[in-house]
């Protein structure tokens, strides 16, 4: 495979590791605040991050190339409510859109398809993404500081699994 795009195959793997922690921080911070349905919203988030970075760890390994391991960056891990955590959610999951998208240009501009292919799954999975993290955003916009309206969103993404 060519190399600047392997290099960046291992950085996707390394930013969706740091998506995982992310979304951990996130958890925690609702842990502390007693919002119990979005912390487990967040941690069910979190495992997803981590199995997006298997994809990259099973594609580059299928691909018979190197897995290159960085250190994660540490996540931010205080915020000052619900609104603020899931904008910048938000705002995360549209800046990894933006990676995707130009790992798959360099897909294409390497003509390498199987990495191509591979990043279709991705590409689909970001427009899921970002409209469900807008989605709450709104939602707690609405909410302002109605806290009964937030304690009924709080059960209601509770129920994810
Ligand atoms: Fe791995 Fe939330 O994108």
């Amino acid at each position: 495979m060519d190399k600047e795009l392997l290099d960046a195959l291992n950085i996707q793997l390394n930013r969706e590791f740091h998506s995982a922690y992310f979304y951990l921080a996130m958890a925690a911070y609702f842990e502390r605040e007693n919002l119990k349905g979005f912390a487990k919203w967040m941690r069910a988030q979190a495992k997803e991050e981590a199995d997006h970075a298997m994809k990259f760890f099973d594609f580059i390994n299928e691909r018979n190339e190197t897995v290159v391991l960085k250190p994660i960056e540490v996540p931010k891990q205080t915020w000052s409510s619900p609104l603020e955590v899931f904008k910048d959610a938000y705002e995360h999951e549209q800046k990894v859109s933006h990676y995707i998208h130009r790992l798959y240009e360099l897909a294409q501009e390497k003509r390498d398809y199987p990495t191509q292919v591979f990043l279709h799954w991705f590409i689909t999975e970001q427009v899921e993404e970002e409209d469900q993290t807008l989605q709450i955003v709104e939602l707690l916009e609405k909410a302002g500081d109605n806290f009964a309206a937030i304690l009924e969103l709080d059960e209601q993404l509770g129920s994810r699994e």
